[in-house]
């Protein structure tokens, strides 16, 4: 693109901002400015103009059963045998979301690459990468694994996992594919400036994983290796049980186009999203979303009927997630902390939320998917976020839970 198309473009959708410093850039700088303002992704104006209405009260939500732990428990051979025989087969592949900035974290770089290890390193990527062999190890076979990650870590991540071997992987088993960025826009929805040369950009959130993958042209490959089923999960949960033979093999018997790993809510006031029905549909009611009266339900046995909470380990069916992949699924507008050029020149992080930045959610899949598995899982053994330095999902409370679990740390 041109300075004269950049000024024209950016003229007629009143973003001229853009190009303030453009008279003092080198022309490295120009062409890196000109190329981002051609790279933009204008969606957002319509998502800003025409904000989804994000409260839940136009739906009609009722609770959704799913599998306790002592159903599971009762089929669990027989779930288990139907899963190890997917996983031979080659019918079921991992995805690692990992383009996120883990900003709460605070550190540079991935937030995989974190070392949580006390005595001896032992990295977010590396624990998953444990829990994963295992089960290589119990059913004979490689699930192949396909890992999300965004311009601001794509060129560290992919570099971290070739310094460490891919954690024992074979380099073919291991795929890397980029996620979309969205602008962020200041109150008055101008996009603001990261650099003098480069408008603030960030990933725009884990909902559009799917279509990145595809984009990528990652499905030939999934198609070719004969995957139906994708298990989608979070960098940031050090006891992530992935490609669980069980819970594949529950997810198939079941007959559904999606399973989800859910801990069981006791207090009703836990910050997790829930599963539920929105109507005949499954869908995630946000814990804030949820009333008083709602949350605060019980069954007969006294417990919250509201009370699968996700832990963003879903198993997605291929064929469902192709059909449904060029469907709108909602942007939410969230405001937050965004790096921008100050007045001296100089790129810093506000104290208070400056913008909006635009973001989808895997959660809001769901719904689309159009059947829904909850399935319990025992929250000590599989759920230890790490999203905070210190206290509630912290390092220090997954660590805690780690040595619960046996890892030496
Ligand atoms: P979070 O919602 O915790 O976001 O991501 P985050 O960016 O890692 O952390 P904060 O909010 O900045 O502190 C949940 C999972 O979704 C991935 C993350 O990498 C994590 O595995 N994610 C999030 C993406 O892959 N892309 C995104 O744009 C956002």
């Amino acid at each position: 693109m041109t300075f004269e198309q950049a000024k024209a473009l950016l003229a007629q959708k009143g973003q001229m901002q853009l190009l303030k410093y453009y008279d003092e850039l080198n022309a490295e700088e120009k062409k890196n400015l000109l190329d981002a303002i051609e790279n933009i992704n204008w969606s957002f104006e319509e998502d800003l103009a025409n904000p989804v209405d994000m409260s839940g009260k136009n739906r009609d939500i009722s609770p959704i059963s799913g599998l306790r732990l002592s159903a599971i428990e009762a089929r669990k051979a027989e779930f288990e045998e139907i899963g190890v025989q997917a996983i031979k087969d080659g019918k079921v592949a991992a995805v690692l979301l990992a383009g996120g900035m883990g900003t709460r974290l605070g550190v540079d770089g991935p937030k995989g690459a974190y070392d949580i290890g006390l005595t001896k390193p032992l990295y977010i990527f590396e624990q998953q990468m444990r829990n994963l062999q295992e089960v290589n190890e119990k059913c004979g076979a490689i699930v192949p694994l396909y890992i999300m990650t965004s311009d601001k870590n794509h060129a560290q991540t992919t570099s971290f996992w070739k310094e460490h071997n891919y954690f024992g992987y074979p380099e073919t088993e291991v795929k890397f594919f980029k996620q979309d960025m969205a602008p962020a826009v200041d109150y008055d929805g101008k996009i603001i400036l990261e650099r003098k040369d480069m408008p603030a950009l960030s990933p725009n959130g884990n909902g559009g994983w799917f279509a990145s993958l595809q984009r990528a042209g990652l499905c030939e490959d999934l198609h070719k290796r004969g995957v139906e089923w994708l298990n989608i999960y979070a960098v940031d949960n050090v006891l992530q049980r992935i490609a669980d033979p069980v819970f594949v093999g529950a997810t198939i018997e079941s007959k559904v186009n999606c399973g989800a790993k859910a801990i069981f809510k006791t207090n009703p006031y836990e910050k997790v999203g829930v599963l539920c029905k929105d109507g005949n549909q499954p869908d995630i009611i946000e814990y804030y979303e949820l009333t008083d009266e709602m949350a605060n339900e019980r069954d007969e046995n006294g417990d919250l009927v509201y009370s699968y909470g996700v832990i963003m380990n879903y198993l997605f069916s291929l064929a469902k997630l192709e059909e449904i992949v060029d469907k709108k699924i909602p942007v939410h507008i969230v405001e937050k902390k965004i790096e921008c050029l100050c007045e001296d020149g100089v790129t810093r992080k506000p104290e208070k939320e400056n913008g909006k930045k635009f973001e989808t959610l895997a959660v809001d899949l769901i719904k689309l998917m159009g059947s829904v598995l909850p399935y319990e899982v025992v929250r000590e053994k599989e759920f230890a976020p790490i999203k905070n330095k210190t206290g509630v999902d912290s390092v220090e409370s997954a660590r805690e839970l780690l040595k619960l679990n046996g890892v030496e740390l």
